[in-house]
């Protein structure tokens, strides 16, 4: 798509007001690039008819909801932070398989959002979708969490409220442009893709708060080292395997984590970014001594495909 930015904005702010009228909607933003130029898009078109929600699911980066909310009250835009922790944590309790954990952040999901929604008077969700979410769930490589009439499912029979997709036309780096277009600061438009079931798909094996709390440390230390790279997306990921190491002159049977680090244009296909050796040798050396469970940090340098970006 040859994307003219200002057209396409004043396209689908036209759109959104046309299809809710009157009425309002609710907006799911997660912080994102996606969510958050979907967000500015449809609060260009509503106003304050839009009410805008962020679930704190216990799956975020450090500090998230103080990070999203203080973004956009700079840009006039009030977020409300739903905490729903728990529930999320009870949904995903004993799952270990891939797909079935996407499904069960689905269901919670779109469950905290319908409530929401009947709450108020909104029958509209608006959401970050965009292309390669829907080709890659269409073609079967994942199911990916926010992806729902594509696979069958009516929302508003399901949850009581219709969805409204602004960008599901466009590749990331077109939705880049647009953010940027739209005024969204810098270091939102140009942040690193972070997917909608968070941490959850950067942990092999059942998602535990103790686990998160090691994968969004590891997470942040990754972050901190690589940031002058700007690379596409980095995280780490915690395994399920073990290895031994030595840690206070003791061997220890501990935990392994994974780097990845990739450039990309739309994330339907990837490059291990080649990392200088200082910085990986500083990564590994932080997250065994800041998360002390772990005795083996490993950098992995599959492209997709043949692997995905993330573990899961
Ligand atoms: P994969 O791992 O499939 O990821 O190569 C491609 C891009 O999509 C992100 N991703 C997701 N985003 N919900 C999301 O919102 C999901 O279920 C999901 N799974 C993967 C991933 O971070 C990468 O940018």
């Amino acid at each position: 798509m040859d994307l003219k930015t200002k057209e396409f904005i004043e396209k689908k702010v036209k759109e959104i007001e046309d299809t809710v009228g009157s009425g309002s909607a609710i907006s799911a933003l997660s912080g994102g690039v996606d969510s958050s130029a979907c967000t500015v898009l449809a609060h260009k078109a509503l106003g304050d008819r839009l009410k805008v929600i962020y679930i704190d699911d216990g799956l975020m980066r450090e500090n998230e909801d103080r990070y999203v909310s203080e973004a956009f009250s700079e840009m006039g835009i009030k977020v409300e932070v739903i905490n729903a922790r728990s529930d999320f944590f009870s949904a995903l309790k004993g799952i270990t398989d891939p797909e079935d954990k996407r499904k069960a952040f689905r269901n919670k999901f779109y469950e905290v959002f319908g409530e929401s929604v009947l709450k108020s008077e909104a029958k509209y969700l608006i959401q970050g979708t965009i292309a390669a979410d829907i080709i890659e769930t269409k073609g079967g490589v994942k199911t990916q969490h926010n992806i729902l009439e594509q696979i069958g499912i009516n929302p508003e029979k399901g949850y009581g409220f219709r969805v409204i997709e602004p960008l599901k036309e466009l590749f990331k780096h077109q939705v880049r442009e647009v953010a940027k277009s739209l005024g969204l600061p810098k270091e939102l438009y140009k942040r690193m893709p972070f997917p909608g079931p968070g941490l959850s798909t950067r942990i092999i094996g059942e998602v535990t708060e103790e686990r998160v709390r090691k994968v969004r440390k590891a997470t942040q230390i990754v972050e901190e080292e690589i940031a002058g790279l700007e690379p596409f997306q980095a995280f780490a990921v915690l395994l399920s395997d073990k290895g031994t190491g030595v840690k206070e002159g003791k061997r220890k049977f501990g935990e392994i984590m994974i780097i990845r680090c990739v450039e990309s244009r739309d994330a339907m296909t990837a490059e291990a970014t080649k990392v200088p050796w200082k910085i990986l040798r500083r990564i590994s050396e932080r997250i065994t001594e800041e998360v002390p469970t772990v005795t083996r940090v490993a950098y992995e340098i599959t492209p997709k495909p043949p692997a995905t970006i993330e573990y899961i």
